[in-house]
């Protein structure tokens, strides 16, 4: 996948479920879930010692487009892409993380909270990244307030956002894609509640149908 590839992607699913898979047996059900409620893509964080083998699960499903998120090292990046992520998010914005990736062939869409991390960004020749944490930076206001003077860059807010905020962020014409852990909490996944992933899910790819 490239850079424009996944620009794509995103911009035709629109959401982006954001999982913190606490073992590899959730992993088989949980995409099955997501891929039921309508989700094209997920992100899978590198945030549990199952994530690597979770996202080979996640990969091997077939029916979802799965990264790695939370990736804050060249290394992780490596892993990643050994386990089958076909693009990696990050939180911040890292140029070692950046030049792995270009060297891997796979589309990294790194975190900037401001204007001076976007600036570094742009120089990087990166046009899509993650706002985060989106919310607590002032939401949708900051978002819009942040990229004005970046008209080349779409964003992918993420970071506290849930069901209710979906909308008014997909109307900005900036916000190519919304991130979030609402559809599949780590909560849901403790009490295997896949019918509830399912439901959230398919509401939240309804509000991204036009
Ligand atoms: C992330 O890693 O992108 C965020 O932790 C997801 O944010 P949320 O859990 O607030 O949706």
């Amino acid at each position: 996948m490239t850079g424009t590839d996944l620009a794509a992607a995103l911009a035709g699913a629109r959401v982006m479920p954001v999982l913190t898979v606490p073992s590899t047996a959730t992993a088989a059900p949980l995409a099955d879930a997501l891929a039921a409620g309508g989700a094209r893509c997920a992100e899978v964080t590198f945030r549990t010692p199952d994530a690597e083998q979770v996202l080979k699960a996640m990969a091997a499903h077939g029916g979802l487009a799965v990264g790695a998120g939370t990736v804050l090292a060249p290394e992780q990046a490596e892993r990643a892409v050994a386990a089958g992520a076909r693009f990696v998010v990050s939180p911040g914005f890292d140029e070692e993380v950046i030049e792995k990736c270009r060297e891997l062939g796979v589309p990294v869409v790194p975190g900037i909270a401001n204007a001076t991390e976007l600036m570094r960004a742009q120089k990087a020749g990166i046009t899509t990244v993650k706002l985060f944490p989106a919310e607590s930076l002032g939401g949708l206001r900051a978002l819009r307030a942040l990229a004005a003077p970046f008209p080349g860059v779409r964003f992918v807010p993420t970071g506290g956002i849930g069901a209710d905020q979906l909308a008014g962020y997909l109307a900005d014409p900036a916000v190519l894609a919304v991130g979030g852990s609402w559809m599949a909490t780590t909560d849901h996944l403790r009490r295997g509640d896949y019918d509830e992933i399912r439901r959230l899910t398919a509401a939240a790819v309804e509000v991204c149908t036009p």
